[in-house]
Formats: C-alpha cells, structure tokens, sequence
C-alpha cells in the first residue's frame, strides 16, 4: 500500500485503517467502498473536488455519521463502532470541522472545555484551573486573547484556531483537520503547521483536508485522492505534483490544447494564460469551450464558489499577462 516514497512508513503498524466506506443519503451513493488509512507520526492529506466525500468520510471517523458498510480498525484491533462524538473523543479522534461548531455566547474557555469543565469537590466548576488550561492550549495555537472572551466577540480566523485548541484539549491521537486554514493569514497558517509539527513528532496521526495544494506539498507525507466518492490513489507526497493531483481529483488533464479547441469548432469563451496565484498551483493556458467543462460539473451549473475556482485556477487574478 505504501509506495517508495513513503519509505519512512513501511512496516508500520497503520495507526487506523478504514475500509471498504460505503454511505449514501438519501439514496445517493457518497462513498463507494472506500479505503483510508493513517499512520502515527504522519500527515496523511484529503484530497478532491466539492463533494467529492472527503468530509463525509471523516464525519464517520469522528462518529457524526454512521457507515452503511465498511470496517473502521485502531492498531489493528477488531472492528469498531463510532455512533457518537463521544465515542469518538474516547477513542483519541478530534475533528476540526470545517463549519464552526463554537457557541457565540459562551468564553473561548467554555467552548474549549465544552461539557468537560475541570471539576472541583461538590460538582463545581474549577474556573481557575479551566482558564488556566485554555490559556496554555491557546498559547500552543498561537492565539493570544483572553480565554474569558465570548467566542462572537473573536475573528473568524482567531474561532478557528479556538477549534484547533478544543480539539488539542482532547490529547488525541489522531486529529482531523477538514479545511482548517480557508479563514486562517499566511501566518495563523504557519503558525498551523508549527502545531501540526509539534503533534507529528509526539506520535499523533493528523489527516488534512484543503484545497490549497501547495499546503498539501508543504506538510503532507502522503496524499489520497477523492472523486465521486472513490478513491483514486494513495502516494507518497514525493511521488506526485499538483498536476497529477489535479487529474485524479477531475479526472482528466485541465489543460486543454489550442489546437483541439479549434479543431472541435466551439467557439471559444474564456482563453487564459500566464496566471498564477501564490496559494494555489494553477494549471498553465487553458481555454474553456462553449458547453465545457473546466473543472467539473458543478462549476457548469452553479455558481462556482471561491474554492472551487481556485481548483479550477479560476480565482482572482494574482498576476495577468495578456495572450
Ligand atoms: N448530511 C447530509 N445529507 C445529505 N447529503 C449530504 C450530507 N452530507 C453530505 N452530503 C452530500 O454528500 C456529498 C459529499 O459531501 P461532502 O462529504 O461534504 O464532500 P466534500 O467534503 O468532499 O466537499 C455531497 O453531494 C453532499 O451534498
Ligand atoms: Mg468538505
């Protein structure tokens, strides 16, 4: 399962292995048998489109959804049930959800410690000792506010790392992080990728979803890619580039050649060259026909939203350079 590059990880025992994950809603199969798995001390990334699953399938490791079939093993032990968030925090998982989970008017210290307060005799609250806590966990994010703040009163960004911290406060062993630097600067991001460090080299499992590839270059040691809920390969972070990335996630190269778009007769509706964008790795010159699609149907037939655009190298020019 393990390819050549990832040589640091053979013979490892797989910290967690997930397979054959099949979940449908409503009658729409989301995950078609899909396998996963994640050793201790590595970042293993997430990759794909919207709705390529890469949530749903973490949703059931963090015991927000329930699998219809497949087998979720920790170190190998036999197959396990997650049914509830609990379970899961239990078990050594924390998610950093992609949607906020905090409550607004409650402090940072309370959504941190939510129904876990540090107890005192008679059942009550060791506030000195919660404050305390949140304030050394939010130091590890690199966060610096009052932990007695209502979280409404915080950034987006500084909630998001709030939930970094929530989920550090469970001393997991593996910690899911579903798009956690989409409201995060160019340095909360590093500041990220220290704790991510920090968390490797103590033995913790972290799988990372984002659609910023360069991200997934800088602190993946191993990649697995989604698309229409199947998996399309696990490797190595070495033994691939954003371009094939980007092929297994849509399926087929975006680069579409001048001559094959002339040669199809369409008419041409957006011709780009030379943009660059330093978050993401944009595919080069590519030509979006009429009745094309350049990055996947949803882009054809709704609005495409900023994440989508930047898989698709569409976002706000960086730079431009006329053909
Ligand atoms: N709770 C839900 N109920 C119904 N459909 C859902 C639910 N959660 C996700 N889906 C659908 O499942 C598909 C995969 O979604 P998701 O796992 O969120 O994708 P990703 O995280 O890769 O963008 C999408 O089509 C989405 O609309
Ligand atoms: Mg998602």
């Amino acid at each position: 399962m393990f390819d050549s590059n990832a040589q640091h990880l053979v013979g490892k025992e797989p910290l967690l292995s997930m397979l054959g994950m099949q979940k449908s809603f409503d009658g729409n199969p989301v995950l078609k048998g899909v396998h996963f798995d994640l050793c201790a001390g590595e970042v293993h990334a997430l990759v794909g489109e919207n709705g390529a699953g890469k949530s749903t399938l973490m949703n059931i490791l963090a015991g927000v959804h329930q699998p219809d079939s497949g087998t979720i093993r920790l170190r190998g032990a036999g197959d396990l049930t997650i049914p509830d968030e609990k379970t899961a925090q239990r078990l050594g998982i924390a998610i950093v959800f992609q949607e906020r989970s905090l409550f607004g008017q409650l402090t940072v210290a309370e959504n941190i410690f939510a129904a876990r307060q540090p107890i005192k005799s008679f059942g009550r609250i060791d506030w000195t000792h919660l404050y305390e806590d949140a304030r050394h966990l939010l130091s590890r994010t690199g966060l610096d506010v009052d932990p007695a703040m209502l979280v409404e009163e915080l950034s987006p960004a500084q909630q998001q790392l709030v939930e970094i911290a929530k989920a550090l406060s469970l001393h997991p062993n593996i910690v899911i992080f579903d798009e956690p630097t989409s409201s995060l600067t160019e340095r909360e991001t590093q500041r990220l990728f220290e704790v991510i460090r920090q968390l490797k080299v103590s033995g913790v499992g972290i799988i990372y979803i984002s659609h910023r590839l360069p991200e997934i270059f800088q602190i993946a040691d191993r990649v697995t890619v989604l698309k229409d809920g199947e998996g399309q390969g696990t490797m190595g972070i070495a033994a691939t580039g954003s371009e094939d990335l980007v092929q297994r996630m849509v399926g087929r190269s975006l680069q579409l050649r001048h001559q094959d778009a002339v040669a199809s007769g369409n008419p041409i509706l957006l011709e780009v060259r030379n943009l660059s964008d330093p978050r993401t790795t944009v595919p080069k010159p590519f030509i979006g026909l009429e009745n094309d699609t350049l990055s996947s149907r949803s882009m054809t037939r709704r609005k495409t939203s900023s994440e989508e655009q930047q898989t698709a190298g569409v976002r706000k020019r960086r730079s431009y350079s006329a053909p």
